[in-house]
């Protein structure tokens, strides 16, 4: 019962918010299917709740003129044969309709899933895996062409309008990966492609959320999905495809310099240096993604020289080494990554 209360308001609260993150708003067709599906068993097993309450209500108020009146039959425990027969009927009738209408929630929970399922299914269209690992996204829009597979790490861009093909894989423990607004959830299993289409009718920004428990930092395991006009997710692919373009600036070659000589470059890759780490998020073009440590913070000068200073103070248990960085290569360090756009 009070299930029934905190789901309903939680829904009035998530489409009151707008284009936040919720099932509620869907922004695509598999999301629209999912969120009509919710809406259906929302406002029948509403119902049927207040059905059940009216019907006690009633009960509780007429039992006391019935007792009196069969006061001589209650002697022998026994309700006389009207009401016996009466009794039969109600418990046969709600047997009845508790079996219709469990059938019905099944028929349209089955039937959901298997539209929600064919979607996208012969069109041409994106492939993008993804790889959920502790605790970050890996993204790679595979091409039959080598040379046009694109690496990226926590942010997608995608087309408006356009089925994509999410193969949904882990390197470590299960994730899932979950898009309220395009999709349900699907889980990444180790040593198991999973897939799923996704697809968002209108351009925005959704985020994502791991939504399966994967250690200490499953809440800071988020990611955004960019949907966008087909000419701008083209222009977005092309520049993210270019290797990182060096610089004249004195600031930033010194960056650079320290990047390729700490650590960094055991685990992370920046395609155009030496830079060749497979462990971590690509780097290439950090700067011009939303986020830092799969949305743990908005992407800017402060907080990553925060989180260069010390990652383990920001996402405790993060696989990210705390590398000692010399007080004169802090600030061309993070300048240099903020600048790879
Ligand atoms: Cu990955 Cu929770």
């Amino acid at each position: 019962m009070s299930r029934v209360v905190v789901a309903f308001s939680l829904a009035v609260m998530m489409s009151c918010a707008g284009h936040e993150q919720s099932i509620v708003d869907p922004a695509g067709p598999q999301a629209g299917k999912i969120a009509a599906l919710w809406w259906f068993f929302l406002f029948l097993l509403s119902a049927i709740f207040v059905a059940v309450m009216v019907f006690m209500l009633w009960t509780l108020t007429r039992r006391h003129r019935e007792v009196e009146r069969e006061k001589t039959v209650e002697s022998e425990h026994k309700p006389p044969e009207a009401t016996e027969s009466k009794l039969k009927r109600v418990v046969t009738g709600c047997t009845i309709a508790t079996v219709a209408i469990l059938f019905v929630l099944i028929v349209a929970s089955v039937g959901t899933g298997k539209a929600v399922s064919e979607l996208g299914n012969g069109k041409k269209r994106l492939i993008v895996e993804v790889t959920g690992n502790q605790w970050w996204w890996q993204f790679r829009y595979m091409n039959s062409d080598p040379s046009q597979i694109l690496l990226t790490a926590n942010e997608i861009h995608i087309p408006v309008g356009q089925p994509v093909l999410i193969r949904g894989m882990s390197n470590d423990v299960i994730h899932s990966f979950w898009v309220p607004n395009l999709h349900g959830k699907r889980d990444l299993i180790p040593s198991r492609t999973t897939t799923e289409y996704i697809q968002a009718d209108q351009s925005g920004v959704y985020r994502g959320q791991c939504a399966e428990f994967c250690g200490l930092q499953h809440a800071h395991m988020s990611f955004y999905v960019i949907a966008e006009p087909e000419e701008r997710f083209n222009a977005w692919m092309a520049s993210q495809l270019q290797p990182a373009a060096p610089s004249s600036d004195p600031v930033l070659q010194h960056g650079q310099q320290a990047f390729l000589s700490y650590e960094c470059v055991y685990c992370h890759q920046i395609r155009g240096t030496t830079a060749a780490g497979q462990n971590a998020p690509d780097l290439t073009h950090f700067g011009s993604r939303r986020s830092i440590a799969a949305g743990t913070l908005p992407n800017n000068l402060g907080n990553l020289t925060g989180w260069l200073v010390n990652p383990q103070r920001i996402k405790p248990g993060n696989h990210m080494a705390t590398i000692a960085v010399n007080s004169q290569d802090l600030q061309p360090l993070a300048e240099y990554l903020e600048s790879l756009k």
